[in-house]
């Protein structure tokens, strides 16, 4: 890892296949970071968290070994930044047993997310459901990160981590760095393509054509953008009421890294059809060479294999450091 910089950490779980909102919200940013000199990345694939809801096996595996690929392909590149398997380092379930006993079961039952998940999941409300937010303090203060990009469903997580860690090292002494949330700003939010009022997610919609995923083929992205809802009247304007054309602009603008005003210029005298379309043509061409890479690593399972386990002995080589003193600290014979 490298010295004097700052570290971001963030996490994805291998439970849904990624998507444009994800890329455009999220991935893409933290390729673009790589470069920077004030930064490290560090990027897990949070597979521990995914067993908190019951999982296929096979399955599970299979879609953490193709978010590993996708974040390659998208830039995020695994000799410059850091991205493992969350459970190929044993210090994250280390830690997360030790931030358990410093963590208040009233803390814990105020987390709007454990009450959504234990109301979807009624027959399943396991201890793992419950202490989810205590793991995911352990992945972020096990590496000393400084900066967590997230969700905004993930704030009250934060604050909790962040309380925790100040707990720690009111006892202990300065042991953690506090660390900072980072929230995207409204204009990288993509919306679903029929839902414009709800953010890109397979979950919560109803129909398929709600999300773009990044493996789905030049016609059927044309599609899904053909059939995009769009609002009344005709003018290509992001106003309020119209979160639809306001989505496929924020979609164009992140691509095309034009500013909204330029994009409604260029769309000034387009129709929606036409216009729909135009944003449909610039997703393909930006996730051509994604999915060319992709196809290209899939082919390539022992060079996937060796980076995996190489970064796999990186994050644990990393994560002794804190993890050390913290085990120290709380008294466990050296
Ligand atoms: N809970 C996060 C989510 O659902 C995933 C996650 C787990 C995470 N550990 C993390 C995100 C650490 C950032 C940092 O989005």
């Amino acid at each position: 890892m490298q010295e004097g910089k700052k570290i971001i950490f963030s996490g994805m779980q291998p439970t849904g296949e990624p998507h444009l909102g994800n890329y455009l919200g999220a991935l893409k940013n933290w390729a673009s970071l790589q470069d920077s000199n004030e930064y490290f990345g560090i990027y897990s694939i949070v597979d521990m968290h995914s067993i908190t809801v019951r999982q296929d096996p096979a399955e599970l595996r299979k879609k953490a070994r193709n978010l590993f690929m996708s974040y390659m392909a998208i830039g995020i590149d695994p000799e410059k930044s850091l991205l493992f398997f969350q459970s190929h380092v044993p210090g994250h379930a280390e830690l997360s047993w030790i931030l358990n006993c410093f963590t208040y079961m009233g803390e814990l039952s105020r987390m709007t997310q454990y009450k959504e998940k234990s109301l979807k999941h009624a027959d399943n409300i396991n201890a793992g459901l419950f202490t989810y937010p205590v793991l995911m303090a352990a992945d972020i203060l096990l590496y000393g990160s400084h900066l967590v990009p997230i969700g905004d469903d993930q704030r009250q997580h934060m604050e909790l981590c962040r309380d925790i860690a100040h707990r720690f090292n009111t006892i202990y002494g300065d042991v953690f760095v506090i660390p900072e949330g980072y929230y995207p700003k409204t204009g990288a939010r993509i919306m679903g393509l029929q839902e414009p009022a709800k953010k890109m997610s397979k979950s919560d919609a109803t129909n398929e054509s709600n999300v773009v995923f990044l493996s789905d083929t030049p016609d059927i992205i044309l599609s899904k953008f053909k059939r995009a809802v769009t609002d009344s009247g005709s003018e290509i304007k992001a106003a309020a009421d119209k979160p639809g054309i306001a989505n496929l602009l924020a979609i164009y603008c992140a691509i095309s890294k034009k500013s909204l005003e330029e994009a409604e210029a260029e769309f000034a005298s387009a129709g929606y059809g036409d216009f729909k379309k135009r944003v449909g043509e610039a997703v393909v061409e930006e996730l051509r060479p994604i999915q060319q890479k992709l196809d290209e690593l899939s082919k390539n399972r022992d060079y996937v294999d060796s980076l995996i386990k190489a970064n796999a002995e990186k994050a644990v080589a990393a994560s002794q450091r804190i993890l050390r003193k913290v085990k120290k600290k709380v008294g466990y014979p050296s």
